[in-house]
């Protein structure tokens, strides 16, 4: 008897005196509605909502389990190496918070109701609205659909891009988008006569000029170059809008834009380009990219130097399929200081994005960039496209099913 008692009332202290109550309204609603509503809402991206008590203790099990894989929220640039604009990561708190919750009973405490933010940024009216030139039809598949759609266009002189803002129509169905613009109509010749051609007929073909321009994923706000800077487009360019489509179980359409913004005043600006380094390009390096059948193998690449001081905004690792792991580097000319700029330990092509540094990063002269890449083409590898392996390598085009070791940055030269 005595011994129950005790027992009893070790109980009582642990679930409520001793230990902490946590409660859906007081310590989880906040942490959810922050890190997964915005994307697991009606009409959002995820493919079932998380705005209630109900909703989030039915899918408790799978949402600690997601968590602790580090599956979601999707975030894959490593937050101990260097933080970026936007992070979307779980603070160890919450995490425990959540685990916490979950096994003690899921109490709800105090009702309460997710209020979508609101749209934090305006950046006023569009110089330039592109929009599709005639809805997308998505088929009720299940599988997902990657577009691309090009058009040419006249800004009337050169111009320098002050902002990109891709802009959804259906944003239930967008998972990710990222443009291009390109100086000759390669890409453009491969189009249909609305525009539109399916991602996979352009492999094959070159690196589009002006790479990894705008990008968006769900949740993130349009880039704004800082004052006196903006990335530079000639008078005529297609601009190459690439559309991926999460899988769908009924039809649906999409009709996205993007809204380009200019500097109205030129003078003075500093030009944004993109710096690219790809491993197979016999420019950069005389070596091409060859990962053997049953193998896992690991790559270098170095930039040129630098030849004046840059500042950076944006950088964004590319691989395929069967990519691993990145890390981007500037390294010293002496070879003894390293400035971290990007580390992904858990590719994941579907995952992928343009990282915007949190403030420029200033690069000195005679630095040059570095990157180390892993990849694992062997049966262990779920993703592995062919079984059995065979050797996958990179020869100059860009299919998906071959590999790339590229990154592109954003900068400036600071003479
Ligand atoms: C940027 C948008 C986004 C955010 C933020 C996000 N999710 Fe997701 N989530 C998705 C998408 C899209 C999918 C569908 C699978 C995919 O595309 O990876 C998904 C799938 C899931 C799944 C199902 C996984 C499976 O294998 O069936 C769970 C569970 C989940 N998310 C939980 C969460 C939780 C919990 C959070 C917050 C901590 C969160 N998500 C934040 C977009 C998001």
């Amino acid at each position: 008897m005595k011994k129950l008692q005790i027992l009893l009332i070790v109980f009582f202290c642990l679930t409520h005196v001793c230990g902490q109550q946590i409660t859906f309204a007081k310590e989880i609603a906040p942490i959810i509605f922050k890190n997964c509503t915005p994307c697991h809402r009606k009409g959002e991206v995820a493919p079932f909502p998380l705005e209630n008590y109900e909703q989030v203790k039915e899918k408790i099990q799978l949402i600690q389990y997601v968590i602790q894989k580090g599956i979601m929220p999707p975030w894959k640039a490593d937050t101990a190496y260097i933080h970026f604009r936007g992070e979307r990561v779980l603070s160890k708190q919450a995490v425990n918070d959540l685990n916490k919750w979950a096994s003690s009973g899921m109490l709800k405490g105090e009702t309460v109701k997710y209020v979508p933010p609101a749209n934090k940024y305006n950046l006023g009216k569009p110089d330039l609205v592109i929009k599709l030139s005639k809805p997308i039809h998505l088929q009720a598949n299940n599988k997902d659909r990657f577009v691309t759609y090009i058009e040419a266009i006249d800004l009337g002189k050169f111009r320098y891009l002050k902002a990109i803002a891709i802009v959804p129509q259906n944003k239930k169905v967008l998972h990710h988008c990222r443009v291009d613009f390109e100086a000759e109509s390669i890409h453009l010749a491969k189009t249909d006569a609305d525009g539109f051609v399916e991602t996979h007929k352009l492999e094959g073909l070159s690196i589009p000029t002006y790479p990894f321009v705008g990008d968006y994923v769900p949740g993130i706000a349009p880039y704004i170059y800082p004052d006196k800077k903006g990335y530079w487009l000639p008078q005529k360019v297609n601009i190459m809008v690439n559309l991926h489509y999460s899988p769908v179980s009924i039809p649906e359409t999409d009709q996205s834009e993007v809204h380009l913004y200019f500097h109205r005043d030129t003078t003075d600006i500093k030009k944004v380009v993109n710096f690219c380094v790809v491993l197979g390009n016999e420019d950069v390096m005389k070596k091409k990219l060859l990962i053997s059948a049953n193998t896992i193998d690991c790559f270098e690449l170095k930039s040129k130097k630098m030849t004046s001081d840059v500042s950076i905004f944006a950088i964004q690792p590319h691989m395929h399929l069967i990519g691993k792991k990145m890390k981007i580097y500037a390294l010293s000319e002496s070879e003894k200081d390293t400035i971290p700029l990007c580390k992904v330990s858990d590719w994941d092509f579907n995952w992928q994005e343009n990282y915007y540094f949190q403030t420029p990063v200033i690069i000195p002269k005679g630095y040059r960039f570095c990157a180390e890449a892993c990849y694992d083409n062997t049966n262990n590898n779920p993703l592995n496209p062919f079984i059995p392996p065979q050797d996958i390598f990179f020869n100059g085009d860009m299919k998906t099913t071959n590999e790339m070791l590229e990154f592109y940055i954003q900068l400036t030269e600071n003479q």
